[in-house]
């Protein structure tokens, strides 16, 4: 039987169980990057075929789930922050606790939990996702502790079910793990080496989406232009599906399908955006002109330490040849500040590719030490108060930029994906330009899940204000 299909067995057992108890909860909280949320959709999935449904109180819950990342330091504070705090709804309510996801392959994590918080029921990882019905019906069955972590590299499943969150936009995760080992990341520690999923399930799950009536799709992998990479140099095989054998050719054949009006992609890396990416992203209409390209740091000496295998001027040109090539590109990007050895005048040069570029949107790291990576056995650890001064000043850069880009959007005709009715306001509603812009405008409910064209009134820093024209 196919593992995905002794799973769906595992889904049915469970629902059998539950068949009496017709009000079960479940409660999910969800960590980290656009990665993370797509396997929680796909645990939310699950749970829901299990006969569970969702509510956002631990207190509510039968199932009480974590879906961890392990990026930064503070999601293991949050982590075990939450744990202590579900130790006493345990006591009182009886709660199966699991966690999941990239923590959860750190081996001093699990001896944590295991010495610290021992009331933790089913524990698994990355490669073992898919088997979560199978490890939930044991820790019901049994009552015992249930831990299912391996760390060879997972195979890629399909048909798992799925609850998204959206019904407007979707993520479709096209690539897992990472071959990168940038010196700084734990990723490609927990979430092993990379491997794609074939051109024609991703089609067909895109075209479903379509048919569905979502409007954007948004690709995901750690490393998303080297899709089919390794496959192509290490001859391992897959089907060419409707001329899709990379990146490039994927952004293509997505391009022509009949509903999708959206296409953004995350993450690319530098080093791997070749030309036949560049001419795929000019030519198709639907593929957002707002690209993520993480800089990490602009100094090239930094950058060869975090083993990023580009130059500040490599990245440079790299951002003039796209602007050439692609009109209305923006550009987003990622930044670590205080990396080991980093130094002022290196941290400069960051501050430089930052003035030069003029990004429509920087997401800004402190460095964070993560055992196990060449960065944490570094000798020049960088001391706290330089960091958050670094960072400091890049956040005021940034931000001045906002503003400043912003104004170019006042007076301006965007076209709006319209998401719903604002958080803030609930007579307003709330749709993102191409470059992701939040505009804020007065309209018809009816307007929700359509494109619209807005012009622009205002800016007020994070969102900008729009009418109907
Ligand atoms: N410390 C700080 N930021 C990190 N990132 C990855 N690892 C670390 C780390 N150890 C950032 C990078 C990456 C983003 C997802 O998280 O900028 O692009
Ligand atoms: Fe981490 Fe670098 Fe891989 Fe991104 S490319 S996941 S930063 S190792």
């Amino acid at each position: 039987m196919k593992k995905v299909d002794e799973q769906k067995n595992y889904i049915k057992e469970i629902k059998d169980l539950n068949k009496n108890n017709k009000d079960l909860k479940y409660c999910i909280l969800t960590m980290g990057c656009q990665l993370n949320e797509n396997d929680s959709e796909k645990l939310c999935g699950m749970l829901e075929e299990m006969g569970y449904t969702k509510t956002d109180n631990f207190e509510d819950a039968n199932i009480a789930l974590f879906n961890t990342c392990c990026v930064r330091e503070n999601a293991e504070d949050k982590l075990f922050g939450k744990l202590g705090e579900l130790k006493r709804i345990k006591e009182k309510n009886g709660t199966i606790i699991a966690i999941g996801g990239c923590m959860m392959q750190e081996q001093h994590i699990i001896d944590k939990i295991k010495q610290s918080y021992p009331f933790v029921d089913v524990i698994f990882g990355t490669h073992t996702l898919y088997r979560f019905p199978e490890d939930l019906f044991k820790a019901l069955q049994t009552k015992e502790k249930i831990k299912d972590v391996i760390d060879i590299d997972g195979e890629v499943f399909e048909g798992l079910p799925i609850k998204r969150d959206s019904n407007i936009k979707a993520s479709v995760t096209i690539m897992y793990g990472c071959n990168n080992f940038c010196t700084y990341c734990i990723v490609p520690y927990v979430r092993g080496r990379e491997r794609s999923r074939e051109p024609r399930d991703i089609i067909n799950e895109v075209r479903e989406l379509a048919k569905e009536g979502y409007k954007e799709i948004t690709l995901l992998g750690q490393n998303v232009n080297s899709y089919l990479r390794v496959e192509r140099e290490k001859n391992i095989p897959f089907e060419e599906y409707e001329g899709v054998n990379s990146f490039a050719t994927l952004l293509r054949a997505i391009n022509k399908i009949d509903g999708i009006e959206r296409i953004r992609f995350v993450s690319p890396h530098p080093k791997d955006f070749t030309d036949d990416v560049i001419d795929a992203i000019a030519s198709s209409d639907k593929v957002c002109k707002l690209i993520h390209l993480p800089l990490q740091s602009g100094n090239t000496k930094v950058l060869k330490e975090m083993n990023r295998k580009y130059t500040k001027e490599q990245y440079l040109d790299l951002v003039e040849k796209m602007k050439n090539k692609i009109p209305n590109l923006t550009l987003s990007t990622d930044i670590i500040v205080g990396f080991p050895g980093e130094t002022d005048e290196e941290f400069e040069d960051t501050l430089d590719v930052v003035r030069k570029v003029k990004f429509e949107q920087v997401y800004m790291f402190i460095y964070s030490r993560r055992v196990g990576t060449p960065g944490d056995r570094m000798p020049n650890q960088v001391p706290e108060e330089i960091k958050h001064k670094r960072f400091n000043r890049l956040k005021e850069l940034v931000e001045s930029q906002i503003e400043e880009n912003n104004q170019k959007y006042v007076g301006t005709i965007q076209k709006v994906l319209v998401e719903g009715t604002s958080k803030n306001n609930p007579n307003m509603l709330t749709g993102r330009t191409d470059s992701n812009k939040v505009v804020i405008f007065e309209g018809d409910k009816d307007l929700i899940n359509k494109m619209i064209d807005l012009k622009i009134e205002s800016e007020h820093m994070w969102y900008l204000k729009g009418v109907s024209i």
